[in-house]
């Protein structure tokens, strides 16, 4: 039977993610400390209200137009409600954009180290994904390169480096697209926990080439909501979202994400709050004989090499304390780097403790 499904499908090979929460506390019993998910240490405002109100109409089908939903979106990032792609959270958009971008054996520009799902959907879809080095956080693109490409994937800031491309690197990019007519995923995933004048949504309804996406999962730390949105000139955004699932998004995220797009002011508190940790704990970091790569928001990837320990030994004593980080070999990084998100000052202080008695423990 599996040689006959879709080619691309009986190669499927797991992508993996941090935030397996759950699978720790079964093992020691108790709730672990969360480093391995990036999500905003503020938490999320409260989403109740909004949800017990919407909770009435359940037995309804969701607006598949979701206007309510791109209407706060599009006032959010500046555009209009056309230009905006709703979706189960972003992954299900970075699923979509490689649908739309991708026909069988297309060449799809995958910078090296990012996130994992771009690689994880171009294959799905049948792409060819070509690995592009990151130098000093930027794309080192040849002009070979552009050639055969059919897509870009960019992920600013990155995950997992922290690197952030400024406002004009990440348009001069996206104008390269719209010249050699290549598709751009812009992954402005954790952009609201960083820098958004960075942002390149407010040029995308203007420009042919550029889909810019955006996640509530980071930004207003509801993971579990599922919801992001993409936004993009008007005549792509029709196609994508004709393309789309019908009602992938339930009437209780499409309520809560319509509040939580009208929260700013939440978002400038948890900037502030992340400038200041990312501070104490990159120095916390350092003071331990760490490496930590040099971040522009949330997490921070953290070089172990001088430890004398590998990332998968580091992760499992964390662990037992209960306290997850990220191993970063599936980013490819080898086992000399883990990710550490970037939380509140207590928090924070037990993670130092907990990498102290780690890098002590000498068996
Ligand atoms: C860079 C980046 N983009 C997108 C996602 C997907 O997030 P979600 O589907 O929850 O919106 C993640 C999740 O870790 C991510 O790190």
């Amino acid at each position: 039977m599996l040689d006959r499904i879709r080619k691309s499908f009986a190669s499927a090979k797991a992508c993996p993610h941090g935030g397996k929460v759950r699978e720790l506390e079964q093992r020691l019993g108790v709730m672990p400390l969360d480093f391995s998910a990036n999500i905003n240490p503020l938490g999320s405002p409260p989403l109740e209200g909004v949800i017990l109100e919407e909770l009435k109409c359940i037995g309804h089908y969701p607006d598949n137009n979701y206007a309510e939903l791109k209407a706060a979106a599009a006032g959010f990032v500046g555009a209009a409600p056309e230009n905006i792609v709703p979706g189960n959270g972003s992954s299900e958009l970075i699923r979509l954009f490689a649908e739309t971008a991708l026909d069988d054996g297309d060449q799809a520009l995958i910078p090296h180290p990012t996130f994992g799902e771009y690689e994880n959907q171009c294959l799905l879809m049948g792409g060819r994904p070509k690995k592009v080095p990151l130098v000093q956080g930027r794309p080192a693109l040849r002009d070979s390169d552009w050639k055969e490409a059919k897509a870009l994937f960019i992920c600013n800031p990155n995950n997992p480096t922290g690197d952030l491309l400024s406002k004009g690197e990440a348009l001069s990019l996206a104008r390269r697209c719209e010249r050699e007519e290549v598709f751009l995923l812009l992954d402005e995933a954790f952009i609201e926990l960083s820098s958004p004048e960075d942002s390149l949504a407010e040029y995308a309804p203007e420009m042919e080439y550029l889909f810019v996406m955006r996640s509530l999962t980071k930004s207003f730390a509801v993971p579990g909501l599922r919801l992001g949105f993409g936004v993009t000139n008007a005549a792509l955004a029709q196609v994508m979202n004709l393309a789309r699932t019908p009602w992938s998004i339930g009437s209780l995220a499409a309520a809560a994400g319509a509040y939580l797009l009208g929260q700013k002011e939440h978002l400038e508190r948890s900037r502030g709050l992340i400038r200041e940790e990312l501070a104490w704990l990159s120095q916390s970091l350092r003071d331990l004989g760490l490496e930590p790569h040099q971040s522009h928001v949330n997490f921070i990837l953290v070089d172990i090499g001088r430890s004398g320990m590998g990332s998968d030994q580091l992760e499992a004593r964390l662990a037992s304390q209960g306290v997850l980080v990220r191993d970063c070999q599936s980013f490819g990084l080898g086992k000399g780097c883990i990710r550490v998100a970037v939380r509140g000052r207590e928090e924070n202080q037990i993670l130092i403790k907990a990498l102290e008695s780690a890098l002590q423990c000498k068996d």
